[in-house]
């Protein structure tokens, strides 16, 4: 933007859309759920309750690592003097020494902390990694917590999305075990195995540093030509993708063999 766009420049834009919305004029309790950059939205209902209409409750539960991987603690955490019905819980998976006193509970945030904390009688906005949502919505159903109290941002299920055919290759649940990957722009060829992640993951690790910015398939920072082969994706793409192209911040080889354009 600050490179290109000149003053008087008109940009296209949309409004926010979805059904992923907080009605902040409710006055039902309003539990905030989220991991990793499952945050965002959170952040901004948070907002809006606060400023809006600071009388409903509002608990923000989030999972994080550690320190180092939390977004916006202080900032929730500023927004918590601003309103007094803001309740925070942080729960780290593996927290370091130097987070102590930054977080109430270790392990992962799931539906028995969600009980310990508050009632059924609420709303449950939840935005995360697919299992961490999967296993709290059903915790929730187990509740009995009626599905109209639910709400939840989600980037579905994976899929595999094809660009030429190749030969088939060993696969477990749609995805191959081991492939060869060539990264064409940057003349390495390398051998990806199971375990070894998504292939932005894959490229970074052996010094290949492809452009990225949201790591969850919404930006399309990360979107490459691929030039051979099929890409599994680990999460349904938010983004538009072009033709020919894929997203590598969520995706694994679909084939034994994938040549990109990084
Ligand atoms: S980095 Fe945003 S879509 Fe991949």
């Amino acid at each position: 933007m600050h490179d290109r766009i000149q003053e008087g420049a008109v940009i296209p834009a949309k409004p926010p859309n979805g059904k992923f919305v907080l009605d902040v004029n409710k006055s039902i309790p309003a539990v905030l759920i989220s991991n990793g950059v499952g945050i965002t939205p959170m952040l901004s209902m948070a907002k809006a309750c606060t400023r809006l209409n600071p009388n409903r409750p509002i608990w923000f539960v989030h999972g994080a690592r550690d320190g180092r991987f939390h977004a916006f603690r202080d900032e929730v955490k500023a927004m918590q003097q601003q309103n007094p019905n803001l309740q925070i819980h942080y729960r780290y998976s593996r927290p370091r020494a130097e987070d102590e006193g930054h977080y109430h509970s270790v392990g992962y945030v799931d539906a028995s902390l969600i009980k310990e904390l508050v009632g059924p009688e609420a709303e449950f906005f939840m935005c995360g990694s697919p299992p961490f949502m999967q296993s709290l919505m059903a915790g929730l159903k187990e509740w009995g917590v009626p599905d109209e109290r639910v709400f939840f941002e989600s980037f579905g299920k994976p899929m595999n999305v094809s660009s030429e055919k190749q030969p088939a290759a060993e696969v477990t649940n749609g995805k191959v075990k081991q492939a060869e990957i060539v990264f064409a722009d940057s003349g390495k060829t390398l051998t990806w195995r199971e375990g070894d992640g998504s292939i932005l993951e894959f490229a970074e690790a052996n010094n290949i540093n492809p452009p990225y910015s949201c790591r969850a398939g919404i930006c399309g920072t990360c979107m490459c030509q691929i030039k051979e082969g099929e890409v599994a994706y680990q999460e349904t793409p938010t983004a538009a993708i072009d033709k020919g192209s894929v997203l590598i911040c969520i995706s694994q080889p679909g084939t034994s063999r994938v040549v990109l354009d990084v």
